[in-house]
């Protein structure tokens, strides 16, 4: 069997040890290689004795894929290749890479390892002709022994990669199929009487602040830590001293020195101690709360191919938005993030290189977890990840791997992991049972189910015993997830319910021109669609709404009215508030009168008290005081000011307005139709002009383009497919009456989909007030009690309308089941800033709980919205019929109109992408409603 298709691992490396750096001389080979693509393996020529100069050259690292050679392929579940393992097609797209390098003069004779960090999925490597070995475990380092083989110039490096190997059947991880050396790869001297491996414990006691240190190396290697007096502490010595803990709120790391004669390495070490007590997943003794993040690693132009930089953007991005907790999925990440990890202070679930998941719709038939074929592979994987990341603090739990189902080679994994390591506790979703995993792990479980679990309700009696995460929870695809306030009631009244992580952090988009692409956009003939696009984040790391809502949800300090003023709670695990300053503002009208500082005494982890409200001056319109809590001063990861935790408390309600007297009559002459400011179609009773503004509407629409979660994973079961089978996106209007008697003009319709005898009756009564139109609708379903995707009006404005103010619950988008985020407050935006920029797009952009909006145009015309009290908003440049036709955010092209949406209420978003659907009290049904609105033209002249 070629090594290509061995279910093995690879072979020819030296055995897996940590990663670091040293003083040890050592060399980047990353940089420019040549490369040369074939189809198959049987027809790749020889790649050592061979001219390259016509070949490409391709830049290392990186995935050929996205650098014009082959293209990427998205599937989720499915293997985009036949399931005959351990065999791949001999279509095995083929890379050789090639580099020719000279050692630098001071290069000293002797051992030196080279090293991959990342190979995907299979690599064939020789040095100057002599084969070293083979590698798998794509996201798994391998080091070869080189010394002998090294000359000082002109050393000739060749790497074979074959996009598919048997490995592939443990890599089926949900992101694109992308082949390359696509980590580092370099070279490193590796001195006589070096340091080989080591592994320091750091362990940390809370009941006596004491600290227990032990470096396992070889005998002759010492430990220096100046800033704790620690010098020459020799490998295998025990010492015990005060230290301060690492946590991920304080990740204090102390610098330190190993040592031989030979060798140097800098170290840093953080104490804490990993136990599960009392059902209990603790560090240093305090319960943990998971605020977590799935991370894949993705970049939109180079793919898996991260910086250091990039990992860095995400670190800061996951901090500011008070995350705590990261599980790799589905590999271990590049070795530099855990290093941030370490520093910034993030708790770890480091996951193993594994997925057999396209085994899954086939039955789980052969599949490789419990196939004795497989098993050293396994194990290999499993080795690898343990010894790379041993020393990094921030890893609190080893995974095994993901959506594998469940076998023996997965219990020899955990088994291996638990006697290596006993200091963390293994992670396993697919152990159901939990009988080899530490901890009770499920995705994407209903809050009832959590509460189940939460109340010990479970029937098997190991997993009750056991703290419960969600390893993945709240699918963040498109516009959502909706419903993440719920699981946080229920993490925090269940001591048992530790958190979990929102599937996922970012959006696989791969940037295209115009857009960002996704599965299916690179003529996949098997691929699943916009699945790949599911993050918090954009492609370009763009925070979503999504992810302002999950930081407001968890973040570590919240403030609410309380019985005597405001309540104030840490939800910090670990430290006090003293580090942080409380200020208020108090706004009329959104418009910011006073404000001050707030003296709140120094709460502990898990703390609450009450504070008085500040003395506050009158105001004469709707006022709100809003409170924050920021950092005192700057951390390494945001600067002073930075605010971890709100509160908004209504002092005083808008002055009740007495109604208008009526400015009528309604006039009405054989083609026209008027009253006060507003011109109306005499047949069907529709606005055309207020104020001398044409206009369009308003009229009453269900629709809204549908999300992810609306059309949900189950297309059958999800409401888009109930709404669309229902017709609520092809109403059609029927004019009862337009009766133009009086002071009032009232118009009679029923809004009904074709083929259906079901619909809803929607009865508008316009009057006339000072200069602008009052509205009042009333909707009567007539047979229809489903739900209904969004409930109110649709209305076209001239495009010149472009500008936006409002004041009402903002800045973001806002829908009823994710307005945590939301403030009451003035905003203003351009229309084309009002929208969500989904990469697959759909209903965006919803504004809350609005007073009044303004839409002018630049010389000030245009028209303002009152609420009575209040309205949902959006404004497009397109209508919801395009926004549902569109793929790509390049489809969505600017008309001639501005359109508006004017709502009393909306579904929710739910998760069903992936997950639950709309909790019950979210979900709009139809029924009798009124509402009322008022519009006003504003004159142009405005100069602006
Ligand atoms: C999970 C899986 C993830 C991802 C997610 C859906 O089942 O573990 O890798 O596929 O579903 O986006």
């Amino acid at each position: 069997m070629s090594y290509v298709e061995d279910p093995g691992p690879g072979h020819g490396s030296v055995p897996p040890r940590a990663a670091f750096r040293s003083d040890a001389p050592s060399l980047s080979l990353n940089g420019t290689w040549r490369f040369r693509l074939s189809p198959g393996l049987a027809a790749a020529p020889d790649p050592i004795d061979v001219d390259d100069t016509g070949w490409d050259e391709l830049p290392v690292p990186s995935l050929w894929q996205l650098h014009g050679h082959g293209k990427p392929a998205y599937t989720n579940v499915h293997y985009p290749f036949p399931v005959d393992p351990p065999h791949v097609p001999s279509e095995n797209p083929t890379g050789d890479h090639r580099r020719r390098f000279d050692l630098p003069a001071s290069w000293p004779a002797g051992s030196a390892l080279l090293r991959f960090d990342g190979i995907d999925s299979c690599g064939r490597i020789w040095l100057n002709g002599t084969e070293l070995g083979v590698t798998k475990g794509s996201r798994l380092p391998s080091e070869f022994e080189v010394g002998p083989l090294l000359k000082p110039r002109d050393n000739l490096l060749v790497v074979r990669v074959h996009q598919w190997s048997a490995g592939s059947y443990l890599e089926d991880q949900d992101m694109w199929w992308l082949s390359g050396i696509f980590r580092d790869v370099t070279l490193l001297a590796r001195p006589a009487g070096g340091i080989g491996d080591y592994w320091l414990h750091a362990d940390y006691d809370h009941t006596t602040g004491l600290g227990t240190l032990r470096v396992d190396a070889d005998p002759d290697v010492v430990l220096d830590i100046p800033a704790l007096g620690v010098t020459g502490l020799p490998a295998g010595e025990t010492r015990e001293l005060p230290v301060e803990p690492w946590s991920a709120e304080t990740p204090r790391l102390y610098e330190g020195t190993l040592s031989t004669v030979a060798e140097r390495v800098p170290v840093r070490i953080g104490f804490r101690t990993v136990s599960i007590e009392d059902g209990q997943l603790k560090v240093n003794g305090r319960r943990l709360l998971l605020r977590g993040v799935n991370r894949h690693e993705h970049d939109p132009h180079t793919g898996r191919v991260v910086s250091r930089e990039t990992a860095l953007a995400d670190v800061l991005l996951m901090k500011r938005h008070h995350i705590n907790a990261v599980r790799t999925s589905h590999y271990p990440p590049d070795p530099a993030f855990l290093e941030l990890c370490d520093e910034y202070g993030l708790w770890v679930i480091d996951e193993c290189d594994l997925e057999t998941h396209g085994f899954g719709p086939l039955g789980w038939e052969r599949n490789p977890s419990s196939e004795p074929m497989w098993a050293e592979a396994y194990l290999d994987r499993m080795r690898r990840t343990v010894e790379r990341d041993k020393n990094r603090p921030s890893v609190i739990l080893w995974s095994l791997g993901n959506e594998s189902h469940t076998g023996e080679n997965l219990a020899r994994m955990a088994e291996w992991a638990r006697e290596r390591d006993p200091s963390r506790p293994v992670h396993y979703e697919g152990d159901y049972d939990c009988s080899y995993v530490d901890v009770h792990s499920r995705m994407y479980a209903s809050p009832e189910e959590v509460e189940r679990i939460g109340k010990l309700e479970d029937d098997n009696e190991r997993r009750r015993d056991l703290p419960f995460v969600l390893c993945e929870y709240a699918h963040a695809m498109g516009n959502g997830p909706g419903g993440l306030l719920e699981y946080r009631e229920l993490f925090e009244r269940y001591p048992n319910c530790q958190g979990g992580f929102v599937w996922e952090w970012i959006d696989h988009g791969l940037a295209a021109p115009g857009h960002f692409a996704y599965g299916g956009d690179f003529g996949e003939p098997l691929h699943d669609g916009n699945f790949v696009v599911d993050g918090l984040v954009f492609p370009d790391r763009t925070p979503s709404p999504g992810l302002v809502e999950f930081a407001k949800i968890i973040e570590p300090v919240r403030i609410e009215a309380g019985a005597s003023g405001l309540r104030v709670s840490n939800h910090y695990d670990f430290v006090s508030t003293e580090h942080l300053t409380f200020t208020w503002v108090l706004e009329d009208e959104g418009v910011a009168v006073a404000e001050g500082v707030l003296d709140v005494p120094t709460l502990h982890s898990g703390q609450s008290g009450s504070v008085p409200l500040p003395a506050l001056p009158p105001t004469g319109g709707e006022s709100w005081l809003t409170i924050s809590a920021s950092l005192a001063s700057a951390t390494s990861w945001a600067p002073a000011g930075h605010v971890v935790g709100w509160g908004q408390l209504p002092v005083s309600p808008a002055a009740t307005r007495s109604p208008a007297p009526s400015r009528g009559p309604v006039f009405r002459t054989a083609d026209r139709l008027l009253l006060g400011a507003g011109e109306f179609d005499p047949a069907t009773g529709t606005l055309t002009t207020l104020g001398g503004h044409a206009v369009r509407g308003p009229r009453l629409d269900v629709w809204r383009a549908t999300t992810d979660n609306d059309r949900g994973s189950s297309p059958g079961e999800s409401d888009a497919s109930q709404w669309l089978a229902a017709g609520l996106h092809r109403m059609q209007h029927r004019v009862i009456e337009v009766n133009a008697d009086g002071d009032e003009l009232l118009v009679r319709t029923r809004v009904a989909p074709a083929a259906q005898p079901f619909g809803l009756f929607a009865d508008y009564t316009w009057t006339a007030f000072d200069d602008g139109l009052r509205l009042r609708v009333e909707v009567t379903p007539d047979g229809y009690a489903g739900t209904l995707p969004r409930l109110g009006l649709t209305m076209a404005v001239p495009a010149a309308f472009g500008s936006v103010e409002w004041f009402g619950a903002g800045p973001g988008e806002a829908y009823p089941d994710s307005r945590q985020a939301v403030r009451v407050g003035r905003f203003s935006s351009s229309v084309d800033g009002l929208q969500t920029p989904y990469v697959f797009p759909q209903e965006n952009g919803n504004r809350t709980a609005v007073r009044w909006a303004r839409l002018t145009a630049p010389d000030g015309a245009g028209l303002q919205l009152d609420g009575d009290p209040a309205f949902d908003f959006t404004a497009r440049r397109w209508d919801a019929a395009a926004l549902e036709a569109a793929r790509h955010t390049d489809d969505l092209v600017s008309g001639d109109l501005v359109h508006v949406t004017l709502d009393v209420a909306q579904h929710g978003l739910g998760s069903a992408a992936c997950g639950p659907g709309v909790l019950p009290r979210y979900r709009l049904f139809a029924r009798k409603t009124s509402f009322t609105l008022r519009f006003r033209p504003l004159a142009g002249g405005v100069a602006n």
